[in-house]
């Protein structure tokens, strides 16, 4: 195994100047640098980053937990993260807890025995669970997208409520009455505050009649059973919320095999929305998440609270955009006559 000395050598220059380049340090002339880079090269040595960490007590290292991977939403808040952690020359590990709070707990573990200076954590359900492991073992996380009950945690978020309320209040002004909400998990924030807050559109500020929650995953098959659910009710929903986007590709598979048309039979609005790069011609009208910047002010959230542990808990809430297209159809008018 090639060692620092080797390196020192071959390039002529101490230990310590080696050491200085691994580390990134910018006290080494441009040429030096390059020296000490091709011996590195040539030699192949690799610093022992868990020695150095035991020294430093720090590994420059974090950990993303999401609870779904496969959703875009959740990818591009990880891009986020990647890129802040690089641009603070720090590693970012990945991990998936298929939205279950025990897989979360397990996982933190497994990262907190690899010494992870902290924690970025989606939460699978309450987050609870996540928090009082952490504060036991006196490691720093923030809690991303979506907050525990706990008010002493750092928080990075979208608006959730006021994004939903501007879809309601949207669907109230094209003349929908009867409309239904497709949701998530209770047990998550996001799924809970969503449906409370296109209640509150459509009741206490309308004085619509109570919109049927239909409670499922956050998947297209929770959207798609949800929806056949919804339309089989009375009276039947002229327009649906799905609570994330999965949810409302499922409702539109359901609605096609109802042969309902989006939107001149049902309006379909939703939260999150879809890569580009995921949808032929985007169709649904959302409230959009800025997932990149969630997940970029999530890690300048974590490296603050490691370089002053005793600073104020932080929530931030980033706004959400309405993007309207054709799901939502136009203005509801009275039955054709005749
Ligand atoms: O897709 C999962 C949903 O839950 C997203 O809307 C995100 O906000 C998360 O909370």
């Amino acid at each position: 195994m090639p060692t620092l000395l080797d390196v020192a050598k071959r390039a002529g220059v101490s230990q310590m100047t080696v050491s200085r380049v691994v580390n990134g340090s910018a006290l080494v002339g441009a040429e030096t640098r390059a020296r000490v880079e091709e011996a590195l090269a040539e030699t192949g040595y690799m610093p022992n980053m868990l020695a150095r960490s035991l020294r430093s007590k720090r590994s420059d290292t974090i950990a993303l937990l999401l609870p779904d991977m496969t959703n875009p939403f959740f990818t591009e808040l990880a891009h986020g993260v990647e890129a802040a952690a690089r641009e603070h020359s720090v590693t970012m590990i990945l991990a998936n807890s298929d939205e279950n709070e025990d897989e979360e707990v397990r996982l933190i573990r497994v990262l907190l025995q690899r010494q992870v200076d902290g924690l970025l954590v989606v939460p699978a359900g309450s987050g609870d669970a996540a928090l009082r492991l952490c504060r036991t073992q006196g490691v720093h996380l923030v809690c991303v997208d979506r907050r525990p009950q706990d008010p002493d945690v750092d928080v990075v978020r979208a608006d959730s409520e006021g994004g939903t309320i501007e879809l309601g209040r949207m669907l109230v002004g094209l003349g929908h009455r009867d409309m239904a909400i497709l949701t998530g998990p209770a047990s998550t924030m996001t799924a809970a505050t969503r449906a409370t807050a296109f209640r509150h559109a459509l009741v206490e500020e309308a004085g619509l009649p109570e919109p049927p929650v239909f409670v499922g995953t956050f998947s297209i098959e929770g959207g798609h059973a949800a929806t056949l659910e919804a339309m089989a009710g009375t009276p039947r929903p002229t327009a649906l919320f799905a609570a994330n986007n999965f949810i409302a590709l499922g409702a539109l598979r359901a609605l096609r095999e109802l042969d309902l048309r989006v939107p001149e039979d049902v309006a379909v609005v939703g939260f999150d929305d879809l890569p580009e790069a995921m949808v032929m011609f985007p169709f649904i009208t959302v409230a959009a998440q800025p997932a990149f910047e969630i997940g970029r002010q999530s890690v300048v959230m974590l490296l603050d609270r490691l370089a002053d542990p005793d600073r104020p808990f932080e929530e931030v809430v980033l706004p959400t955009e309405l993007v309207v297209r054709e799901s939502s159809g136009g203005p509801i008018g009275p039955p054709a006559a005749g």
